[in-house]
């Protein structure tokens, strides 16, 4: 599905429910089928990722009904069976990272597959610890698909080189079924919504700074209520900042602190973002913003920020063309293993709407302020956030632009059209 997408006249405004967190979906389904008894997940991800997650956790015998299609209903028997043909992890790295590590520690042997991209990104970084502690995995040059030979694990004590929660979490989760105490130790804090969940379902799990631990333990069946996607509400946080005149609300935004780099780039930036209430639900932090447009001045964005930002980077590197000076996104070097070369991608399409900005080998260099020409199409390379960034860029571009592919949108927000719909029709 191509999508047209012109100059809009008169600002966002209005509120909106911002849908549920895809990484806390994807847990919320998994720590559910590994622990014994039932539990209700309210507000689930229905998205093409999440519904990966949950067919294959089906596949491994777990009761998993649809209530709704926000709401699912496990029973669990607290053990996974085997299942003989492939697993498919669809488009969804988390969840072939994350499955490995539960996979890696059982009592059968299983295959992860996923599709065309998925099949290109690295899986070095989880196969090279889980083998550490004694998981057989044979891969495709470090890539999928994945064969995983069942064995008994062991403990093991993991300087992590990149500060990634898939990694962290992978590792993590072989650790619930392997003898001792696993820690893991990042550079920086990557998102801890695993930490988080773990400990809420009664994980033996102890953290202490970029310092993880968890001993085997048994996981306690709870229900879960997920909270709003961050990442998700990140492209209506920045088309409400740079459409003229818009002035919006964004309702239950998950604000974990390992995930709100982008509301403090965009108060350096000198953005109008204002939390309005703040919540605690199933362990996490959630609250409303209100966002208005803006006058932007550029900041430098790198290290410890990235983790706390990554999924937010291409929309970023938008916002970054409405402000005044220079920004400079480094650090960056994983946006390369993302469901596309996110930096690659970002800077060839950006420049085919007329969009000065150049490529460094871990992020970006941007101008602003800059005005937008529009007027060509451009490509998503079935990448969900560079489709949406793009369709925002086109809001803000002097002649209409036309977003090829829109459908990869499903991936992570299949509402996006509906949500900026209302927004625009006040
Ligand atoms: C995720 C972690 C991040 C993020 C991805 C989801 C997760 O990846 O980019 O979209 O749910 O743990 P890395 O941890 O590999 O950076």
């Amino acid at each position: 599905m191509d999508i047209a997408v012109s100059m809009l006249k008169k600002g966002l405004t209005g509120e909106i429910i911002i849908p549920a967190d895809k990484s806390i979906s994807h847990r919320a389904v998994m720590f559910s089928s590994l622990a014994k008894g039932k539990s209700v997940i309210n507000n689930f991800l229905y998205a093409a990722d999440c519904r990966s997650t949950a067919s294959l956790f089906k596949n491994l015998g777990v009761d998993i009904e649809f209530i709704n299609e926000n709401t699912i209903k496990v029973n669990s028997k607290g053990t996974l069976s085997p299942y003989l043909p492939p697993l498919d992890c669809g488009n969804s790295g988390t969840t072939m990272r994350l499955v490995s590590g539960i996979l890696a520690g059982q009592q059968f042997n299983s295959t992860l597959i996923g599709d065309e991209s998925l099949s290109k990104r690295p899986m070095k970084r989880v196969i090279i610890p889980l083998s550490m502690m004694g998981a057989k995995i044979e891969s495709n040059e470090g890539k999928a698909p994945l064969k995983i030979h069942g064995t008994p694990l062991h403990s093991i004590e993991y300087n992590s080189p990149i500060a990634s929660a898939q990694v962290k979490s992978s590792i993590l989760l072989a650790g619930l079924f392997a003898d001792g105490v696993t820690t893991v130790i990042e550079p920086y804090k990557s998102r801890n919504h695993t930490e988080i969940m773990l400990e809420y379902m009664g994980a033996d799990i102890f953290v202490e700074g970029n310092k993880v631990s968890i001993q085997k333990s048994e996981l306690a069946a709870r229900d879960i209520f997920v909270a709003g996607d961050i990442s998700s509400a990140a492209f209506f946080i920045v088309a409400a900042l740079i459409v003229p005149n818009s002035d919006i609300i964004i309702r239950n935004v998950g604000l974990n602190k390992t995930r709100t780099g982008i509301i403090d780039v965009v108060k350096r930036m000198g953005g109008k973002l204002e939390i309005l209430d703040e919540r605690i639900v199933s362990g996490e932090k959630i609250g409303d913003l209100r966002v208005r447009y803006s006058d932007l001045k550029s900041c430098n964005i790198n290290g410890a920020d990235i983790p706390r930002l990554i999924d937010e980077l291409p929309v970023i590197a938008l916002l970054a063309t409405q402000a005044d000076g220079e920004t400079r996104i480094t650090d960056a070097g994983d946006l390369r293993n993302k469901e596309a070369d996110r930096i690659s991608a970002v800077v060839n399409e950006f420049r085919k709407l007329g969009i000065d900005i150049d490529e460094l080998p871990d992020g970006f260099i941007i101008n602003g302020k800059q005005k937008i020409a529009g007027g060509s199409d451009v490509d998503v390379y079935h990448d969900h956030r560079l489709a949406m960034t793009l369709y925002i860029a086109g809001l803000i571009s002097q002649k209409e632009i036309l977003v090829k592919e829109f459908q990869w949108v499903n991936i992570s927000m299949p509402e996006f059209l509906t949500l900026m719909d209302s927004l625009k029709s006040l």
